[in-house]
């Protein structure tokens, strides 16, 4: 038997999932899982979130929808490791490790500090106004989910290309000083431009943009925002480019591709007004999440259910860490 290719990602426990989160990341992630060759780690990164100190309910409450979430997702099966990032504690001493590899040069140079140390310089105030160090040092952490459970691709959205490359980087400093045995180095799995989903406004579907729509709000409510989507102001009987309507990068998305190539052919030839579109993608969505709906809401009745499937992928993903962390803090001299 060969060794299965160990898959890996962790997802922030961001309120909730919206469809663009679910064709970006989850659905192709619940893809790759499906390959019997793969085992899979999931994990919500509850520590990660810390650095934006949330109310402790409100986290608490985050992280078990967002698990829930993942489950209804598709991610509830043999071969798939569901856990929270706070309770494998190999991960946090793994991140001790790291830091003594990781130059502060590379952390100034990280995305995600460098734009709010160029929005504390725009509005004049001190470079790390507002900056803890769990923003600064996010990378490292983000570097020792990865090393710790000694993963071999990790799929990422492009935001976290330069997260990734430095937990390469780290892989690679760790092996320079104490041999390459301990800590395997991981390659980014990209997801093609394809998989980026407009929202209602157009631009990508973000929380950050407010455009979203929930994957798991009742059909009503995703209906009403379904109808704010932004279109264009072309009358029914005219001609239209269905490359650039949303409602079809939705409809791509969720329905069946006979039923899109009719809507496209349509868009082309005139006669189908985007009301009329609208209503096709609520039904589409409507029939397409049904499935999941109520396996989330199973999930979210029942809290024992959770807390099992919790258990069993903590105990398989601390048991994987605590190998890798013997191996490491051997190879440095504390063990
Ligand atoms: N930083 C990632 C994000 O914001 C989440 C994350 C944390 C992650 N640790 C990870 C992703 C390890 C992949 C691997 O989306």
């Amino acid at each position: 038997m060969t060794a299965p290719i160990i898959t890996l990602t962790g997802i922030q426990p961001t309120g909730e999932l919206h469809l663009g989160n679910y064709v970006g990341a989850v659905r192709p992630l619940a893809q790759l899982a499906a390959d019997p060759q793969r085992e899979t780690y999931v994990f919500v990164a509850d520590l990660h979130a810390l650095n934006g100190r949330p109310a402790p309910e409100q986290l608490r409450e985050r992280v078990r929808r967002m698990l829930a979430a993942l489950l209804a997702c598709g991610l509830d099966r043999e071969q798939v490791h569901l856990y929270r990032q706070s309770h494998v504690p190999a991960i946090a001493l793994m991140t001790a490790l790291l830091a003594n590899v990781t130059s502060k040069g590379t952390l100034n140079r990280a995305h995600a500090y460098k734009a709010l140390v160029a929005a504390n310089a725009s509005a004049g105030r001190d470079p790390d106004d507002g900056v803890n160090m769990g923003v600064f040092t996010y990378p490292v952490l983000m570097a020792a989910d990865i090393l710790a459970m000694g993963a071999d691709e990790v799929p990422v959205g492009v935001d976290q290309a330069q997260h990734l490359e430095i937990a390469v980087d780290l892989a690679q400093a760790f092996a320079r000083l104490y041999g390459s045995e301990a800590l395997r180095e991981p390659r980014a799995v990209l997801p093609p431009a394809s998989a980026v989903l407009p929202g209602l406004d157009g631009r990508k579907m973000s929380k950050s943009y407010a455009n979203t729509i929930p994957v798991f709000a009742a059909p009503q409510a995703q209906e009403r925002l379904i109808r704010r989507v932004v279109t264009d102001s072309s009358r029914p009987e005219e001609p239209k480019d269905p490359d650039a309507c949303t409602l079809v990068a939705l409809l791509d998305a969720f329905a069946a591709p006979s039923v899109v190539a009719e809507v496209r052919s349509r868009y082309r030839s005139g006669g189908i007004g985007y009301g009329e579109v609208k209503a096709l993608l609520a039904d589409e969505l409507r029939a397409a999440l049904g499935p999941m709906r109520e396996r989330y809401d199973a999930l979210r009745d029942d809290p024992q259910l959770l807390d099992t499937t919790l258990q069993a992928g903590e105990e398989r993903a601390n048991a994987r860490a605590g190998r890798i962390l013997a191996r490491a803090t051997a190879a440095v001299g504390v063990a």
